[in-house]
């Protein structure tokens, strides 16, 4: 037995030490984590259970039968994070740049494969040079089979994608379709052509950093929800972002301990709303005024501000936020608002999360720009969302809900439960000037002095529309409330909301407008 139990060791021994300890130190060199390192900090301590630490590939061109790792490039297994299961695989990028073969795959696939059959999220933390070159055909398959199971476990269990390091070619495919991307500011990349294919093709130069870093995936693409300073700050966000969501489909999320006071007054809120209707301010201060204390988790900071999403607590339990931003474009819905919310409301309606939206939109903004770009198409995406999500939903209008952007925010027409409105709110088709501009044209005109007559119109036109009243007498509007209150009103909303049982009626799928 001792001569058993030592080869045992040998073996183990071996494949903790990847492709070997200069490999290692130049990975730290970069200011990298190795695959375990990073696995040690993401999960709870010494809960990681590993699963094909002795796979090694079958490969056998270009002298690859005299190269082997245990492993393969990529740590595979299950562990907890707050004591919660999570499967988890690591791309080991000192074995062959973590480069993705038959093998690697395999062991890939073997953990989602678990996952779904278990409902247990699954964490990828890639760190690769794509396909492994020397297995051709093989490895292209590989990835298909992984993009393949992506694609069944979307909405079944979460999954989660880090990216530390490169992710190239058909690589991002499988990030892609996950849920969530974070990324390592200045050591990860994404892109589908690096910079020399670039070149080739298009005889454009470009760096890495500039054609698929960090920074450009979480302002430009919206490819990443998230940018981290570096591999611990990535790998604590996604122990953050986890205790908001459920293990699975079928699940509730977490509840977390919230000492709640008799009242729950927010008397700041009162004084966030300007005087002067066209100043902006930041709704990010509304947020923070109504959730439980540092509770906000924002999802693309940087991407689109104009529209701001996150998870958020209200008396411990999650809420997906979804509100307009008046500090930035007016907080105007255009594509990328419209897409960034779409896919957020969906996400959080595939994990019973409910919703909170809080309106304060000018409409949609105009312009060739935008309609050549889809905004027709893009605007739907968000519309078709909230149409569609059977969540708790909750709407609370602070200020302006013009236009079609009144409807598809989560408007009481397309399915909220309690929409509530401030007594600052403006619902109508549209602001007040440009209404009168249209509605007494013929007057203004025939003014000795039209601005005076254009100015009385417009004072006329928003005393009797621009305010919450003609809404809340429809019903539309289930109550007009103190800013103060907000906070108290949607944890009883909430609250009521928890049995909520809504299905969709049975159907393949819908055909939401991509
Ligand atoms: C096999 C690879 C590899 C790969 C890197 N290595 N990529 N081995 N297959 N795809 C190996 C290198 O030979 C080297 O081995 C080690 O990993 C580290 O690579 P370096 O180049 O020294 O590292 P670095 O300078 O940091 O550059 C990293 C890199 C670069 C940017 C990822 O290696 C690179 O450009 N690799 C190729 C990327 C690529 O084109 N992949 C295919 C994409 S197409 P040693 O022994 O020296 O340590 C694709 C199709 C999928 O993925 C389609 C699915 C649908």
């Amino acid at each position: 037995m001792k001569k058993a139990l030592s080869k045992l060791h040998e073996k183990k021994d071996l494949a903790h030490q990847g492709g070997g300890s200069h490999r290692i130190q130049h990975q730290h060199e970069k200011g990298k984590l190795t695959a375990r390192e990073r696995i040690e900090v993401l999960l709870d301590k010494n809960s990681f259970e590993e699963l094909g630490m002795l796979v090694t590939h079958r490969s056998v061109d270009f002298g690859m039968d005299q190269e082997k790792y245990y492993g393969d490039g990529v740590i595979t297994g299950y562990g907890t994070i707050n004591n919660r299961p999570v499967y988890v695989f690591s791309q080991d990028f000192t074995v062959f740049g973590g480069s993705l073969s038959e093998a690697h795959a395999e062991k890939i696939c073997k953990i989602m494969d678990l996952a779904m059959a278990n409902g247990i999220p699954v964490i990828g933390l890639n760190d690769s040079g794509g396909a492994r070159i020397q297995e051709g055909v093989v490895s292209l398959g590989g990835y298909a089979d992984i993009f393949y199971r992506n694609t069944i476990a979307s909405g079944i269990i979460p999954q989660i994608s880090a990216i530390m390091g490169p992710c190239a070619g058909g690589a991002v495919y499988s990030p892609a379709i996950t849920d969530l991307v974070f990324m390592v500011d200045h050591t990860s990349y994404m892109f589908v052509t690096g910079p020399n294919v670039v070149k080739t093709v298009t005889n454009e130069s470009i760096s890495s950093e500039e054609l698929g870093g960090a920074v450009t995936h979480a302002t430009q693409s919206g490819v990443a929800h998230l940018v981290a300073e570096n591999d611990v700050e990535c790998l604590m966000a996604i122990r953050n972002v986890l205790s908001y969501l459920p293990q699975n489909n079928k699940l509730t999320t977490p509840v977390l301990p919230c000492h709640l006071g008799t009242r729950e007054l927010r008397p700041e809120l009162n004084d966030i709303i300007p005087d002067n209707p066209q100043h902006p301010y930041d709704m990010k201060t509304v947020i923070e005024g109504i959730i439980d204390r540092d509770s906000f988790f924002e999802l693309h900071a940087n991407y689109a501000p104009n529209i701001v999403i996150g998870f958020a607590r209200i008396g411990g339990r999650s809420v997906g936020i979804v509100a307009n931003q008046p500090a930035h474009l007016a907080g105007v819905l255009d594509v990328n608002s419209s897409k960034k919310g779409a896919r957020f409301v969906r996400f959080c309606d595939a994990f019973n999360i409910p919703l909170l939206v809080l309106v304060d939109v000018p409409g949609f903004l105009p312009g060739k720009d935008q309609e050549w770009n889809a905004i027709i198409t893009n605007g739907a995406k968000l519309l078709y969302s909230f149409c569609e999500a059977t969540v708790p939903r909750i709407t609370v209008i602070t200020r302006k809900a013009y236009g079609g952007a009144y409807d598809v925010m989560n408007s009481k027409h397309i399915g909220a439960d309690f929409n509530y409105a401030w007594p600052s709110a403006e619902i109508a088709v549209m602001g007040a000037k440009g209404a009168s501009e249209i509605i007494f044209r013929k007057e203004i005109a025939a003014a000795d002095k039209p601005d005076e007559k254009l100015r009385e119109m417009e004072q006329l036109y928003a005393a009797k529309f621009a305010n919450p009243y003609l809404a809340a007498e429809r019903g539309y509007v289930d109550e007009i409330i103190e800013p103060e209150i907000t906070r108290e009103k949607l944890l009883r909303s909430f609250a009521i909301l928890q049995t909520k049982r809504k299905s969709p009626p049975t159907k393949k799928h819908g055909n939401i407008p991509l």
